[in-house]
């Protein structure tokens, strides 16, 4: 028997670039907008059918301060609104639905803006959860640090694993054997001995995340699929969508020289 989990999110329900249903595409987006739609449908299809979902944050766009222009659902209930679809799609049953919040400026202002799409799914939806599938422990939790250095990618999972080793010792406890985290939008996967961390891939559009200043090293649109047979016996895959399609470099030809009087 094997159980298979669905890790997703960073979906940006709300911003230009995030994952939306085709009733909330507009004219200016939706080529755009159903690309992504169209792979990530082919996707949880060809990859399911799928048994548990852990959702890693993000679902929400929040209410866009920073970057107003990148907004394009304003209103954060409607941004929940259009991803019970999303979230829905897979056909996993509710009580096998696990979320986590995500980042607060995304996801928080006077209220929890993740929280009513999760209560309409009827899922569970925690800042952490820890839940345990045929033996094998899994924490997941949404936020974990960055890194741009082309190889450091793996010291904040490492990090990540260490800590929650720490914490079940400290209190003693016993220490998840696989922590799962989103926010970064990159997939990475650390084992060391016999603990994982992992950080899930996103499906937000690169350029609405970092706008016009910071470049982010590494970047990852997809979905992730943990297979588990037993506590020791499991597999995970990252399903990545390819970031060419829509992220095309072509260099503008823009003069002959001809044209030059010095020449
Ligand atoms: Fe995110
Ligand atoms: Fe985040």
């Amino acid at each position: 028997m094997a159980v298979n989990v669905l890790i997703m999110g960073d979906t940006h329900g709300g911003a230009a670039g995030g994952l939306l249903p085709p009733s909330y595409w507009s004219e200016q987006l939706k080529v755009m907008q159903s690309l992504a739609y169209g792979w990530w449908l082919e996707a949880i299809t060809e990859f399911g059918p799928w048994d548990v979902g852990l959702f890693t944050g993000d679902a929400t766009d929040g209410e866009g301060k920073k970057g107003t222009m990148d907004t394009v659902i304003p209103d954060t209930l409607e941004q929940a609104a259009s991803q019970e679809e999303i979230y829905a799609a897979p056909g996993i049953e509710k009580q096998n639905m696990y979320f986590v919040r995500g980042t607060p400026f995304h996801s928080s202002g006077t209220y929890n803006y993740e929280d009513p799409l999760a209560k309409a799914l009827g899922a569970s939806i925690e800042n952490e959860q820890l839940v345990s599938i045929l033996g094998l422990k899994l924490h997941l939790r949404h936020a974990l640090g960055r890194s741009d250095t082309a190889y450091g990618q793996g010291t904040p999972l490492f990090r990540e694993s260490i800590r929650d080793l720490v914490d079940a010792t400290l209190s003693d406890q016993e220490p998840a054997d696989i922590v799962i985290r989103g926010h970064v939008h990159y997939s990475c996967r650390m084992t060391i001995g016999k603990r994982t961390a992992i950080s899930a891939p996103c499906m937000e559009y690169p350029d609405s995340v970092f706008g016009r200043t910071c470049r982010g090293m590494y970047y990852d649109m997809g979905i992730g699929k943990l297979v588990v047979r037993s506590s020791t016996d499991w597999e995970y895959h990252p399903i990545l969508m390819p970031l060419k399609v829509v992220k095309r470099r072509e260099y503008k030809e823009i003069c002959s020289g001809e044209e030059f009087s010095h020449k």
